[in-house]
């Protein structure tokens, strides 16, 4: 039967078998989902394992600061934070395609990752040898939905699944990979792993590059981390945080349309909130975010974030729209 427990003594047993004294770098976004993986693999291998933190400019406002505190301060794993913001920047340069845009990211994480694993084998010596093992936080529903569930199509490729470069130097440690994200968050309290992580909404590992509808640059970076900041702060202050499952902010980057600020005409873009109620990601129902609290985050992101004088709601279930614009 079923059980935390159960899963967490199997995982544990599994990964000290596969691993033997290798040295394991875990991909962290500080999200449940990695954030769970990395402190199973803690607990089976203790300081074998260096997670490594991926700043790739595409994060929201206060990410990498909550990483670098919050998880540190619970778990005591080593943590490597790389600064990788413009490599990204300069990788998505001129790519409007979601596919590709995910893809990209994919594969820039991955060459992060190898360069991490050097740094980390040059600090520690060669005491543990190479690091052969890349811990990933990936769950059943990314497998099914970028094509590897039986007879599934690929609706979207998963940055940590079909996202991954041919080339792939390590083996991976999916120790989530069968469960849904209830059956994670589960694990997670059950291995002590704070509830402010565990009960985090999901937020995807291509982060913002997959919430701008064109071409992803520093400006438009920018706009839509001030949107999502203030889309953020007030569903939290309204007390809605368990009832949505998440709120993707999407940026109509391609898209503008007229409208009158202040005392002048102004040519801006639009903002799309899209706040959905889920179980398990695979499908959503659009969640009815009060009027009064939509009125607040439509008056605050207009007034406050320069270029955006549009807001709109995505009232879309899934299917047959997905939960991300891309
Ligand atoms: P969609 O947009 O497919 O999203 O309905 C389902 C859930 O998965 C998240 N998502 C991702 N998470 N890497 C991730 O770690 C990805 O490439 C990715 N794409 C989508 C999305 O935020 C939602 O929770």
């Amino acid at each position: 039967n079923w059980t935390a427990g159960n899963v967490i003594a199997d995982q544990i047993a599994a990964i000290r078998d596969q691993v033997g004294d290798a040295k394991v770098i875990c991909a962290l976004s500080g999200g449940v989902d990695s954030s769970v993986a990395a402190a199973l693999v803690q607990q089976a291998i203790g300081d074998q394992l260096t997670c490594v933190f991926v700043d790739h400019g595409l994060l929201r406002t206060g990410e990498a600061e909550q990483v670098e505190t919050d998880f540190v301060a619970a778990t005591g794993v080593k943590l490597k934070v790389v600064d990788a913001e413009q490599r990204f920047l300069t990788a998505l340069a001129g790519v409007s395609d979601p596919e590709t845009k995910r893809k990209i990211i994919g594969r820039e994480f991955i060459r992060v990752f190898e360069d991490a694993a050097r740094e980390v084998v040059a600090t520690e010596g060669e005491g543990g040898g190479e690091v052969k093992f890349l811990v990933q936080g990936t769950l059943y529903p990314d497998v099914v939905e970028s094509g590897g569930g039986e007879g599934a199509a690929n609706i979207k490729s998963h940055h940590n699944v079909g996202g991954l470069p041919d080339d792939l130097q390590f083996a991976l440690i999916e120790p989530l990979r069968t469960l849904f994200k209830d059956e994670v968050r589960a694990v997670g309290l059950e291995l002590g792993v704070p509830e402010a992580i565990v009960w985090r909404q999901p937020f995807p590992g291509p982060g913002l590059g997959i919430r701008i509808v064109g071409e992803v640059t520093a400006e438009r970076l920018e706009t839509l981390r001030g949107a999502d900041l203030i889309a953020r702060e007030e569903l939290t202050a309204a007390g809605l945080d368990r009832e949505i499952w998440q709120c993707p902010v999407v940026l109509l980057a391609d898209v503008r349309s007229v409208g009158v600020q202040g005392d002048g005409r102004t040519y801006g873009h639009p903002v799309v909130l899209r706040p959905v109620s889920s179980d398990d990601a695979m499908t959503a129902d659009w969640t009815r975010v009060p009027y009064d609290v939509l009125a607040r985050i439509s008056t605050r992101i207009t007034n406050e974030v320069p270029d955006v004088n549009r807001v709109t709601v995505d009232v879309t279930s899934k299917p047959p729209g997905t939960i991300e614009w891309e």
